[in-house]
């Protein structure tokens, strides 16, 4: 199995993901950074509210985990629907499911067959996406997409952009998905396509213009009900009351400022650019901070499985971040993992930019102790208690 997946479009350096070759564009991000589209969006968005507001949703789409590494939805595409499962990912911005032509890697998955869609609009234009795991390439196409299974209630997002894959990388071959449903901003995506959500949104199709992640921890369990993405409203069923919100440095990603790393008696208190990222498995931060929080933690890094090693038994104090004076806390059952014949890891990963991007990806383990809502209407981040109760250490009974 492989430890640690990372959808999201980041450069890396570090030796766990030595082999991932990255998408990098600091030009266009640059340039677009801020670019004030999201304030015309919520005009628009408030204009169409007074005329409609009968048509405006919210949904609870419950997402599947696999082994607290890769947590994923359904979603349909086309007229009458195809079926496909797909990664939410919060650390990219682009919508893409294999297509008939894709033969390697996509024995396993899901194909969408345009020709079978009455309402299908061809587009043709090409697209290459490479992830921090993995790559897919193919053209581009026009349907409506629904988020949630069919069958069940649906969000339905017509007109919406996205890509047929012809190739996909072997890093997807044995993955559960069939490709990516990419969450965050336009700025981020690949050919400056329209996400999907981002269109429901400028449809003035959501009731409010955010949508907030709820993520389970099921241990080693696979394939099993493990959290719910909630469109369109804050969800209070699986989330305690809001702490705090923190504003985006940067609506491209995820983006905002934290500081005061901890763990033990290390604490690290600069103020750095950190990413909330669905799509990445682990917590990635600078490998020296990482180096210290992993002593502190008791964890040995193994050069062959590119992993800290950590006692299955082992019950380190939180890991602490500090994002707007607020202090949140990762307790030790978040961030140690099981990858079973009782071998456990940290669920930490070195990397280390060249002065560009986010110093820390808050991967999976952060948004399993802390709901997050993603706020595009507001360019904000907020962070809830989440409601799931904490597990029972059975390792630790009885010791
Ligand atoms: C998605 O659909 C598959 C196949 O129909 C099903 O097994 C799975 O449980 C569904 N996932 C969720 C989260 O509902």
């Amino acid at each position: 199995m492989r430890l640690l997946i990372l959808f999201s479009l980041i450069v890396l350096a570090s030796a766990i993901v030595h082999e991932s070759r990255i998408l990098w564009r600091p030009s266009k991000r640059m340039e677009m950074l801020r670019s004030g589209e999201w304030a015309t969006y919520k005009k628009y968005l408030d204009r169409h509210r007074k005329m409609s507001p009968w048509q405006l949703q919210s949904l609870p789409q419950n997402v599947n985990d696999f082994a607290d590494f890769e947590y994923l939805g359904n979603i349909t595409i086309g007229t009458p629907d195809q079926s496909f499962i797909v990664v939410l990912d919060t650390g990219s911005a682009n919508l893409w499911i294999p297509g008939p032509s894709c033969k390697a890697n996509c024995d396993s998955k899901h194909k969408f067959d345009s020709s079978k869609s009455s309402t299908f609009v061809k587009n043709g234009q090409s697209w290459t996406i490479q992830y921090g795991s993995g790559a897919a390439a193919g053209v581009l196409g026009q349907d409506t997409v629904k988020i949630g299974a069919t069958g069940e209630s649906q969000l339905s997002i017509p007109k919406t952009t996205f890509g047929i894959a012809n190739q996909i990388s072997p890093d997807f071959k044995s993955d559960a998905t069939d490709g990516i449903f990419g969450l965050a901003f336009t700025t981020l995506a690949v050919d400056g396509v329209v996400p999907p959500l981002i269109n429901a949104i400028k449809q003035g199709i959501l009731d409010q213009p955010l949508f907030s992640v709820f993520l389970e921890h099921r241990g080693t369990q696979t394939n099993v009900g493990g959290g719910v993405f909630t469109y369109g409203a804050v969800d209070t069923t699986n989330c305690g009351p809001v702490i705090g919100y923190q504003p985006l440095s940067s609506a491209t990603y995820f983006q905002f400022k934290a500081n005061r790393f901890r763990l033990g008696k290390y604490l690290n208190a600069k103020v750095v650019d950190v990413i909330s990222d669905t799509g990445t498995s682990f917590l990635g931060g600078p490998s020296v901070v990482i180096d210290e929080m992993a002593k502190q933690a008791g964890a040995t890094y193994d050069i062959l499985g590119e992993a800290y090693i950590i006692d299955c038994d082992a019950t380190p104090g939180p890991l602490g971040v500090t994002i707007g004076g607020h202090d949140y806390q990762i307790q030790h059952y978040n961030y140690i993992a099981d990858v079973g014949d009782g071998t456990c890891v940290l669920t930490l990963f070195p990397m280390d930019f060249g002065g560009f991007g986010p110093t820390w990806i808050l991967g999976d383990p952060f948004i399993r102790q802390y709901c997050n809502i993603y706020d595009l209407g507001n360019l904000r981040m907020g962070f809830a208690p989440s409601l799931q109760p904490e597990p029972k250490t059975s390792l630790k009974l009885g010791t």
